[in-house]
């Protein structure tokens, strides 16, 4: 199952999340959390066979995607091979597939001109690019992929927390959120979300908010999951934007 995460709207929400991890284990305290922005795009995931990407599907409802490779194939930001060792024989890359915003500015200007249909926003310009029939329809779109995390790995990559795995992500040619921090504490949590609230119209893509994951891969699996979502890790959600 491709998991989601659990949503805070509030400081009190985000605050509740951490002493409730903090009970469950009190090495919460002390640990590191690694925060990015919550990328408002399509949810994918990549699969890499020998470093080789193979296949590529939406999110779905968790169980179920669509397969997308053939337009997944067309995206520069996408990776074909991975060359940084080790390259695990089945490796699987969760990410989100957006359109910029000044290439979405671009198309629309490019619609405009030829008469056609405008799109609404990023999101769905993203959307309609990439579950196009045609695969050269997709590669007449710039679309751009932002990895934030990986799935199975066989043989593991024995990376030691969610930095590393970033890290190592990066390393393999993935473009990953440059706006990414490592804070402690609610607090460090509370002045991230600040933080990018403030940036939020200068950021290339739009965001929907930020999300807060436990850094110690060993504290994740401690704390598991309830459900369908992380205990360690949340999305803290900026309130919808309104436009006329
Ligand atoms: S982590 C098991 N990190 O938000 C946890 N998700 O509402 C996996 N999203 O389906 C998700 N930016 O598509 C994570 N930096 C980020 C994200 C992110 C956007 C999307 C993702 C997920 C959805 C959950």
């Amino acid at each position: 199952p491709i998991l989601s995460l659990a949503n805070a709207f509030s400081a009190d929400d985000v605050r509740a999340w951490y002493e409730r991890i903090l009970k469950l284990d009190e090495r919460v305290a002390s640990a590191r959390f690694v925060v990015e922005p919550k990328i408002d795009g399509l949810s994918v995931i990549l699969h890499y066979r020998s470093g080789r990407f193979v296949q590529g599907a939406t999110r779905g409802d968790g169980e179920q995607g669509e397969d997308v490779t053939a337009n997944l194939r067309t995206i520069r930001s996408i990776p074909l091979h991975l060359a940084q060792a080790p390259v695990p024989d089945l490796l699987a890359v969760r990410g989100e597939v957006v359109m910029l915003r000044a290439d979405f500015e671009a198309l629309n200007h490019q619609q405009r001109a030829r008469g056609e249909k405008l799109f609404v926003n990023p999101r769905n310009a993203a959307a309609g690019s990439l579950r196009q029939l045609d695969p050269r329809i997709t590669a007449g779109r710039r679309l751009t992929f932002f990895a934030y995390g990986l799935g199975v790995a066989e043989a593991p990559l024995k990376l030691k927390n969610q930095s590393h795995v970033l890290d190592y992500i990066n390393k393999n040619g993935f473009r990953v959120a440059r706006e990414r921090a490592v804070v402690r504490g609610a607090a460090g949590l509370l002045q991230y979300y600040h933080q990018i609230a403030g940036a939020r119209a200068a950021l290339p893509y739009d965001i929907d908010g930020v999300v807060y994951k436990v850094d110690s891969l060993a504290a994740q699996q401690q704390l598991g999951y309830v459900s369908r979502a992380p205990r360690f890790a949340i999305a803290h959600k900026f309130p919808a934007e309104e436009a006329t």
